[in-house]
């Protein structure tokens, strides 16, 4: 573990290292070195003196800098999971944050944590876009002695210790939990598996949340026989969700479920629904388009929710800025943080039908949305 130096020899190092859009980024406390430098240089000019003393018995505290590399802004769940990020890292609670779009662009992401690792930063925090592709530039960090944390999805690397820990949700469970629901609601309304005819709307190919939520459905419908008619990707955005829902639409007359894999493209879906004239709910029996989604950030989703356009929700929770941070906290005080931590979350829905479920022996209450 890379020990950490004075804040003062840390900024010059840093300086040293940084292009000038990273110079701008730590202005504010050069601007102090500055000036604690000039004071000390003119420390005899009258009563400016002791304050120059007070200042030399209360240095600036040590700044921790972490660089954080964000996928990009392709939903609601992100645009909250930034914010949690900015939020946290702040000057106040002693950081210097260097953050990074990706633009939902592998290589840029990677672009940014050699850029990271050249700034020396003390901390690399990467949320990936997707699970592969990461072991060269991982093994960098590795080298340059940089502890990594991943955030919410997940790195594929056979060797675990090319990242430090990593925070996130459990995608599987996610989906599970949503296709017990299911189960149970068509139980509940006399509904025959086979009469289940389910589209899945996918998110990132190659991403965890993707991949979880997907084998989630696709286990589900194998083991219970429900007709699972196609798996298409929506990117996890709104626009693509309502153009491959049109498409769905005209390709498949008895569609009745929508596993949409997040809400942003549950919005575009319900547009796509209204559109061809049909309408959302949970009555398929008499031709309503069921629609399930994820993530239960967005309030017009949860609105959705609440009037019943959208079906059941499950949460996945994007606030893992603290949760970083406590993990960096372990890390500055010599402790070994747990490699994967997982964040609690929650089933809504508005149907009275199905109040709880239970995956593997685990009861989970359905919360109203
Ligand atoms: O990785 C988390 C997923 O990414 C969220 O469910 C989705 O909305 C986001 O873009």
């Amino acid at each position: 573990m890379k020990k950490h130096i004075t804040w003062i020899q840390h900024k010059l190092g840093i300086q040293h290292k940084l292009g000038l859009q990273h110079k701008l980024q730590i202005q504010p406390k050069a601007w102090i070195l500055i000036l604690f430098v000039m004071a000390a240089l003119f420390g005899g000019c009258g009563r400016d003196s002791d304050h120059t003393e007070a200042q030399a018995e209360n240095p600036p505290e040590p700044s921790v800098v972490v660089g954080f590399s964000q996928l990009g802004a392709e939903s609601d769940w992100r645009s909250a999971n930034t914010d949690s990020m900015l939020q946290t890292f702040t000057r106040e609670n002693g950081y210097t944050l260097i953050y990074e779009n990706g633009q939902q662009q592998q290589s840029k992401q990677i672009t940014a944590i050699r850029k990271f690792i050249q700034q020396d930063v003390d901390y690399i925090v990467l949320a990936p876009e997707k699970e592969t592709g990461w072991e060269s530039v991982l093994e960098e960090a590795r080298n340059a002695e940089i502890p990594v944390i991943i955030v919410d999805r997940r790195v594929a690397a056979a060797d675990k210790n090319l990242y430090t820990c990593w925070v996130g949700s459990d995608f599987e469970l996610e989906g599970k939990k949503m296709c017990a629901w299911l189960g149970s609601f068509a139980e509940a309304h006399g509904i025959a598996p086979e009469e289940l005819h389910i589209v899945n709307i996918q998110g990132t190919i190659g991403s965890t949340a993707q991949i979880g939520r997907t084998r989630g459905l696709a286990n589900a419908a194998r083991e219970n026989g429900w007709d699972l008619m196609e798996e298409i990707s929506g990117d996890f955005t709104e626009t693509r969700g309502r153009e491959v829902m049109s498409m769905l639409l005209d390709k498949y007359d008895n569609l009745n479920v929508v596993y949409c894999e997040n809400d942003n493209m549950a919005l575009g879906v319900l547009d796509a629904i209204e559109e061809a004239g049909r309408t959302a709910g949970s009555d398929i029996a008499n031709g309503e388009i069921m629609v399930v989604s994820f993530d239960g950030v967005n309030e017009e989703a949860r609105e959705l929710a609440r009037a019943g356009k959208i079906s059941c929700i499950a949460e996945c929770n994007p606030l893992h800025g603290p949760r970083v941070e406590a993990l960096i906290r372990q890390l500055e005080a010599g402790e070994e943080p747990e490699k994967h931590n997982y964040v609690d979350e929650k089933i809504f829905s508005a149907e009275e039908a199905v109040r709880e479920i239970e995956i593997d022996g685990v009861t989970y209450k359905v919360e109203k949305p």
